[in-house]
């Protein structure tokens, strides 16, 4: 299977609603302040995977809905991942993303940080718009499980002793909840019953943790020119990630090195590519995108049964591509 396929057909079958997207969010990227449309439209312009917005769009479409909230709600979801993008890229001080220099490599951290807040506050301002509390309400429970995410991940830097589950409780926080919201938003708009709406935000829940697994398998497995971000970059700054965690269960010389770049807080000259071939040796990316595997398929069970067989194929190769993406 080409794993590009999916995203590229979704992109297609969305063309209308993504080309609405894109205009929203070009509109809302407007300020009389001229640092914020330039950071901003850098950003956004340089070519994300537009994923989250995909989501939101092909499950109102699932549903047969037919207004026109889902638009702006789509890019409420993909200004809040922005944001969050500007601060990571500050927080990880990582300078390459979507194959550009990230912002705060070009205007600096103040700047990404502060556009950051722009974004995060725009969305807010564009859900009052909408004027649905229950959509308030879920929004600002996500962006506040994201920065809990962000702030337990930090506090966990050089937690060499992590385990799984406390591994996959900052994916599902900082990840998985965004990408939950955005399938929950496509069945709210359309008026689904609660137990369908809990069912797509579980599938996006399990798709999210696929997703940001298999970011985690990339950063030992890809290369940079791939991504388009920095690769070998999670243990440089302290994040012990689960193809880690595998390897240093099985090998005392991974661990004992971990534990002096832990205590110089830091790579020394050699060890990314040291602790990358040797994280390899013991298949610590391949166990990760196995756990990817099976949260793809969590995901795909949910989708209901009797929805369009084509977009429910399409929905399902989505989890899938979350699992096993090149980039
Ligand atoms: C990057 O997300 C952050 C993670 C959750 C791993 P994406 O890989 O969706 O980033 P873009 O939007 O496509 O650049
Ligand atoms: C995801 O984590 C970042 C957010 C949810 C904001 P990472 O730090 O792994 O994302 P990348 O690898 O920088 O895209
Ligand atoms: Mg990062
Ligand atoms: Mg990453």
């Amino acid at each position: 299977m080409n794993v590009n396929h999916p995203l590229q057909t979704a992109t297609e079958l969305c063309r209308a609603d993504m080309q609405a997207v894109d205009d929203c969010i070009r509109d809302n990227l407007r300020s009389d302040v001229a640092m914020i449309p330039a950071v901003g439209t850098y950003i956004v312009a340089s070519g994300g995977k537009r994923l989250r917005p995909l989501l939101c769009l092909l499950t109102a479409k699932l549903f047969g809905y037919g207004g026109g909230r889902h638009i702006p709600l789509a890019v409420v979801v993909e200004f809040i991942h922005t944001a969050s993008l500007l601060h990571d890229d500050v927080v990880d001080a990582s300078d390459q993303r979507r194959g550009t220099p990230s912002a705060n490599g070009v205007w600096g951290n103040q700047a990404s940080v502060l556009v950051g807040d722009f974004l995060f506050s725009r969305a807010f301002q564009m859900m009052v718009a909408d004027g649905d509390m229950e959509m308030l309400r879920l929004m600002a429970d996500v962006t506040n499980a994201l920065a809990e995410g962000e702030v337990l991940q930090l506090a966990r830097t050089f937690h060499l002793e992590m385990t799984e589950a406390e591994c996959l409780e900052v994916i599902e926080r900082k990840t998985a909840v965004l990408f939950s919201a955005a399938a929950e938003i496509g069945a709210r708009v359309s008026g689904q019953d609660e137990a369908v709406v809990r069912d797509m935000a579980e599938y996006g829940m399990c798709l999210g943790v696929a997703f940001q697994l298999m970011d985690d398998a990339l950063d030992y497995l890809a290369d940079a020119e791939t991504v388009g971000k920095p690769v070998g970059h999670d243990l440089e700054e302290g994040k012990i990630t689960m193809p880690l965690i595998h390897a240093m269960a099985a090998d005392g010389e991974l661990v004992a090195r971990v534990h002096a770049i832990a205590d110089h807080g830091g790579y020394a000259e050699g060890d990314r590519e040291w602790v990358r071939e040797r994280v390899r040796a013991q298949q610590g990316e391949i166990f990760c995108m196995e756990r990817a595997r099976a949260y793809a398929e969590r995901a795909k069970a949910l989708l209901p049964a009797d929805a369009d067989a084509g977009l429910r194929r399409l929905m399902a190769d989505l989890a899938d591509f979350s699992a096993q993406r090149p980039f």
